[in-house]
């Protein structure tokens, strides 16, 4: 592969993106008051665009004020306010040349009841994560398994704060579907253990994500992209390989293959490792069953990797890399040693230290 291709532009729908490189998705737990993240949070996502990544991904916004929110500080873009918020950040993205990708997300039973103003937990089964809560240091509650109310309600959840982001201008929404958060649950027999329609065979369990897909495309301009986030691990119990094997894994992308989505985003641990005792990659799995544009993200942390990384995908995305180094993308152009960064050197995201 010709040395140039990272840099080279690439067409998603209308957009002709510079080059290959996102910013992937961050949760900034910043917000103080009425889930606006802080002005130096948003600045960061500007100053990204501004330093040449072609793709600005917000942090993970929370669909509903009952039962969406899973850490303290999350935003928000279900009201005026909060479009207001956002809105002259996506022109700067916009203007610095990137596109802006707003992430929405439910955190199903990774919540806890101080974080939500309803203080409702809910999921797809009445199953809590095996490990303690982290930043509690507690159990995680037992969810409340959803009523078919509830499911309608989550889903409205997700059509507003889409719409919250057409009104600020976003260029795209991504579904989160990965990480063991609520859509995940669902995908997973490991957190669902229904046995009506939204349980049991992979279709059934994809169930729910096709509403949402659905319902979200149905109130959005056909120019705004929308993607899809997937992945075989979660955040909670995380050495859990929430699909069974490599068939069911396919079987799920073959159904997001179906929806009137513009991409996939597939997020590992590290993009190199094996999936499934396959041998091959979870790009490469996913490239076999879609000829959606993918997107590949996990410990791409300097040129090689990056390159390496694009094999298999056409964009890559950086977490961890791009948020400790704002001239990351300079130093992936110019072939610069660029380290690897632990998970906890990322905590500083979290923390109201200003990032460079
Ligand atoms: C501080 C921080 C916050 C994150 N928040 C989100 C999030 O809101 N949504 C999401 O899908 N992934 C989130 N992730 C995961 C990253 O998008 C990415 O998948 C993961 O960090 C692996 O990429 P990396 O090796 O480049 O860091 C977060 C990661 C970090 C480090």
């Amino acid at each position: 592969m010709s040395g140039d291709h990272l840099f080279s532009p690439f067409q998603l729908q209308q957009h002709i993106l510079k080059n290959r490189i996102g910013v992937a998705p961050m949760t900034r737990m910043s917000s103080q008051q009425d889930s606006v993240p802080r002005q130096d949070v948003l600045d960061f996502l500007v100053r990204r665009a501004e330093n040449g990544a072609a793709m600005v991904y917000t942090e993970a916004i929370v669909t509903d004020y009952e039962s969406a929110q899973g850490y303290p500080g999350q935003a928000r873009i279900l009201t005026q306010r909060q479009i207001d918020a956002w809105r002259p950040v996506v022109a700067k993205i916009k203007a610095a040349g990137a596109l802006a990708i707003m992430q929405i997300f439910h955190c199903g039973r990774m919540g806890w009841p101080e974080v939500n103003p309803a203080g409702r937990i809910i999921a797809p089964s009445a199953v809590a994560p095996a490990q303690d809560n982290p930043l509690t240091g507690e159990p995680y509650p037992v969810p409340d398994e959803m009523s078919l109310f509830d499911i309608e309600q989550v889903i409205n959840g997700f059509v507003r704060t889409a719409r919250g982001a057409v009104a600020a201008g976003f260029d795209g929404i991504e579904i989160h579907g990965a990480h063991g958060y609520l859509i995940s649950q669902f995908l997973a027999t490991y957190s669902n253990r229904r046995s009506d329609g939204y349980g049991g065979s992979p279709e059934n369990r994809y169930r729910f994500a096709h509403e949402i897909i659905q319902a979200v495309d149905a109130v959005i301009p056909d120019e705004t992209l929308l993607f899809f986030r997937i992945s075989n691990w979660g955040v909670a119990d995380m050495d859990v390989s929430l699909f069974a094997d490599q068939a069911e894994y396919q079987a799920i992308i073959g159904l997001l293959n179906k929806e009137p989505l513009d991409a996939i985003s597939v997020s590992t641990y590290r993009f190199s490792d094996e999936a499934f005792g396959s041998g091959r990659t979870m790009a490469a799995l996913t490239r076999e069953v879609t000829a959606l544009p993918l997107f590949i993200c996990g410990q791409i942390h300097d040129r090689a990797s990056a390159e390496a990384a694009l094999e298999n995908a056409d964009l890559v995305l950086s977490a961890k890399s791009i948020l400790l180094n704002p001239n990351w993308v300079a130093g992936v152009r110019d072939g610069k040693p660029l380290p690897l960064h632990s998970s906890e050197a990322a905590n500083v995201a979290y923390t109201e230290e200003p990032l460079p």
